[in-house]
């Protein structure tokens, strides 16, 4: 199992994202970049240009996490800026079209699964994808109350992915604090998305290293 953290740039400043992002790099495996267009979530944030902004200034793995409505006209774009991964939700119907873009355009594969989703809804999927999102929040924002009952489906999956020896990392994304990070490490996570807890700290790399420790304090 992976233990990997992955500080996401929606509580971040905008207007000093690259210092921001320097300033956790050395404590990030990942960076989260949440996606959302206004309709599949009542919220804007970003896109291509951000990211590719982005992979001009660092070699971290940059994960996109779309919360939009029609994912599959923006993957060009999104390859095109330097995104390492997109990651759809299943929420949105059959992914495999989307799979086959990313694919074509060696980008690799995420599915998400908002809070009520199941996660017989994603099984289906599980030998396609990379990565497997448990959304601990609802998706829209930052900042908001980790979900426990999301724990039993981390549960399923670390269950499932390990029974059938599939390369599929689980991440959880939402709420992820101190007190929380060691509830979704016990489960079997590999990654944790960090927002608020990381970009709301004056010194958001110890804030990073802090978490990390929470989550796997045995780890080197
Ligand atoms: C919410 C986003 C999350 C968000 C998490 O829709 O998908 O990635 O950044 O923020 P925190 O860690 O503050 O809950
Ligand atoms: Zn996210």
């Amino acid at each position: 199992m992976a233990r990997k953290l992955a500080p996401s740039i929606l509580s971040a400043d905008f207007a000093r994202l690259g210092d921001e992002v320097q300033a956790v790099t050395a404590e990030a495996d990942l960076l989260h970049v949440d996606v959302m267009d206004g309709h599949f979530v009542p919220n804007l944030t970003i896109g291509p240009p951000v990211v590719k902004s982005l992979r001009g200034h660092t070699d971290l793995f940059l994960d996109c996490h779309l919360m939009v409505d029609n994912p599959g006209v923006l993957l060009d774009d999104f390859a095109d800026a330097g995104a390492d991964r997109c990651i759809v939700h299943v929420e949105l119907g059959d992914p495999h079209p989307l799979f086959a873009a990313l694919r074509d355009r060696r980008v690799g594969v995420g599915l998400a699964l908002s809070p009520e989703t199941p996660f017989a809804a994603a099984e289906p999927y599980l030998a396609d994808v990379d990565l497997l999102l448990v959304m601990s929040v609802h998706p829209g924002f930052g900042g908001q109350a980790f979900i426990p009952d999301v724990l039993d489906k981390v549960r399923a999956a670390r269950a499932e992915i390990d029974r059938r020896s599939l390369p599929v990392e689980i991440e959880i994304d939402g709420g992820v604090h101190h007190g929380t990070a060691p509830l979704a490490a016990d489960a079997g996570v590999d990654i944790l998305v960090a927002g608020s807890a990381i970009f709301g700290d004056p010194d958001p790399a110890a804030a990073a290293r802090a978490l990390r420790h929470a989550a796997w304090p045995t780890a080197a």
